[in-house]
């Protein structure tokens, strides 16, 4: 969603903010622009509906020029995209100009009330409410800037991360944030500012991720000062952040999506490193160990998370329950938050997010801990702000992931939750020595198993052309692989634009096999496990009412193979993991289902990667 950047130092703002703004692409947006104060005071917004390249060839042969400026890339909320409601906005008089992430609840009141003080509005936007209420308090108060943010913002309800430039204050950024992002890297006599820290990795490692309800007054001139919406100072943590650029870059793919499935092998590894002994199979999570007691006297878990980590929390509900035997409820967060949710303190409520920032999922995190629980985080996202919110966690480490459709993620996810099983239910006492065994030799196996999966990618790419123009998919799967059915219909989904659905394969018989004729491809995930032969019949079903089947079954089934239109092959492992391989195969269906329609893979449209509002 809407992506910041800011600059302030010695050098030209404008490559630096453009530079930042093209790495926050993956996050999805509609316009873009730019706010420059230039050595003379004057203050330029330049901004135009569509991509970053779009704003770059709106600015050629402009006056660009500026030590200081901020930039921005909206996905629209209040108001279409177009020229007009794209970012930076002016205050009425021209002397300020804003960028925001989030959305301001309260923005009518707050329009109004402007209004009735002559105040008058270009955009349809919440964000020029915000501008103007900075402008009116600045003037009617006599206030710095800073002064001016801090008490505007205590009327505002809703979230935001902004960033203010003033004419007439050329050496300052006043930016703020209360549940969207906002971090600020440190240089040398220069500042950056971004939503996310990888925009700006190429210019510092050192960064300051500033809290809710704090606003930061960043001075070329000054050390970073940061004050709390109360007016009290609040501590400058500088946090060191070591990620690498060529994690940002698509490496020689076509595409970032194409990229991550195919670094899952390394990912795996990436996400295992040290937390399984290659010698004993024992398992080591710091997070868990260390609060060993909380998990020892649970009485339920409960694990939030939205889109593709929901899915991933419905595969760990499955592992913890049968490991540790704990009672496990997953709930989409944006639900969870509204319901009036019975919490208690013997819970755990475990959130699952990749990028960290998913608003919704972080409100639910802020009410599970308000209602006294313990608060696990399972995020990928080193410092994001569900990282942070949480009492402890395990990170996934499988690197910055850009596509906006989740993969590798979605497999370390699940790796995760696997070892957390294991680590619970040895404490517990409720896993036999040979499955925990097993499964930890499982998963160190995966990276092996998960690269001859990627071996059949060629024989995806050639099924995916004869389904490219199929208008409608189900997806089956029982067990550990229903989730899977419905991870692998999302990707489809989300990518190719094509209506699918993911369901559990005995199912069928209750309405949905009303849809099967020759047009409804379905997917059946058919792979060795206990449900196998269910699951076949459930296939001979769909078979006897015309219906296509590709079906992904383990390495050497002859039986599924005569029951399947087209199949797909893939190592067995133990159950629980399967997802893990099984996943692998969908994603790059697809994928190529989405290249070969001619679509945005990682920019699919109206979504978006970092979901910071809700
Ligand atoms: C967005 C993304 C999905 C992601 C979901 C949850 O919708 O496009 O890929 O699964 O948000 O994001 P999170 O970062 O919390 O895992």
């Amino acid at each position: 969603m809407c992506g910041i950047v800011g600059y302030v130092g010695h050098s030209q703002a404008l490559p630096v903010i453009l530079k930042g703004l093209h790495r926050l692409e993956y996050r999805g947006y509609d316009s873009a622009g730019v706010a420059l104060l230039d050595a003379e005071g004057k203050l330029n917004v330049y901004k135009c509906k569509g991509k970053v390249a779009e704003l770059e060839r709106h600015l050629e042969g402009k006056d660009s020029f500026g030590t200081i400026g901020i930039g921005h890339t909206r996905w629209a909320t209040h108001g279409e995209p177009n020229d007009v409601n794209a970012h930076p906005h002016f205050s009425e008089s021209g002397e300020l100009a804003l960028i925001h992430n989030g959305i301001i609840e309260n923005f009518r009141v707050l329009k109004d009330a402007l209004i009735q003080n002559g105040f008058s509005f270009r955009s349809s936007t919440d964000s020029e409410v915000l501008v103007n209420l900075i402008e009116y308090i600045r003037k009617t108060n006599g206030c710095t800037l800073a002064e001016a943010v801090r008490i505007a913002l205590k009327q505002v309800v809703g979230a935001y991360a902004i960033a203010v430039i003033e004419k007439g204050n050329p050496d300052e950024i006043v930016a703020a944030k209360q549940s969207s992002p906002m971090v600020i890297g440190i240089g040398k006599d220069e500042y950056y500012l971004s939503s996310d820290a990888a925009s700006i990795i190429d210019y510092t490692n050192e960064f300051v991720y500033l809290n809710d309800g704090e606003v930061a007054i960043i001075n070329r001139n000054n050390p970073l000062h940061i004050v709390k919406l109360s007016g009290e100072d609040s501590p400058v943590d500088i946090k060191k952040l070591e990620l690498s650029i060529s994690q940002l870059e698509k490496g020689g793919y076509p595409h970032f999506m194409l990229k991550e499935i195919n670094e899952q092998p390394q990912t795996i590894l990436d996400c295992i490193r040290g937390r399984i002994s290659p010698d004993t199979g024992e398992v080591i999570l710091s997070g868990i160990l260390d609060n060993m007691d909380k998990f020892l006297n649970a009485k339920r878990i409960i694990i939030v998370a939205c889109g593709t980590s929901w899915h991933a929390a419905l595969i760990g509900e499955r592992i913890i329950e049968e490991f540790c035997r704990i009672p496990v409820e997953v709930e989409y967060a944006s639900e969870f938050r509204y319901r009036n949710p019975i919490i208690h303190s013997d819970d755990i409520v475990v959130a699952v997010s990749q990028s960290g920032e998913t608003a919704d999922t972080l409100a639910a995190v802020e009410l599970a801990r308000k209602a006294g629980a313990f608060v696990y985080g399972i995020c990928n996202v080193i410092g994001s702000s569900i990282a942070r919110a949480t009492d402890s966690g395990t990170y996934i480490h499988v690197g910055p992931e850009i596509g906006v459709a989740s993969t590798k993620a979605f497999t370390g996810q699940v790796t995760v939750m696997a070892m957390m099983a294991l680590v619970i239910g040895k404490a517990l006492g409720t896993l036999p020595e040979e499955t925990y065994l097993a499964v930890s030799k499982g998963i160190l196996g995966l990276p092996e198993l998960i690269a001859q999966t990627l071996k059949m990618s060629d024989q995806i790419a050639d099924l995916a052309k004869i389904f490219t123009y199929a208008h409608n998919f189900i997806y089956l799967g029982r067990g550990y692989n229903y989730p899977t059915a419905l991870e692998g219909a999302l990707k489809l989904k989300e990518i190719s634009y094509i209506h699918a659905e993911g369901l559990p394969a005995a199912e069928m018989k209750h309405g949905p096999i009303a849809l099967i004729d020759a047009e409804m491809p379905t997917v059946a995930i058919a792979t060795l496990d206990q449900t196998y032969e269910k699951t076949i019949s459930n296939i001979e079903e769909i078979k006897a009412r015309g219906g296509k089947i590709i079906a992904l079954v383990s390495r050497g089934d002859d039986l599924a193979r005569r029951s399947a239109d087209y199949c797909l092959e893939i190592p067995q492992t133990v159950e629980c993991l399967m997802p893990i391989l099984s996943s692998i195969p969908l994603q790059l269906l697809a994928y190529y289902i989405a290249v070969y329609k001619g679509r945005n893979v990682d920019q699919p449209r109206n979504l978006a990667k970092s979901v910071t509002v809700e």
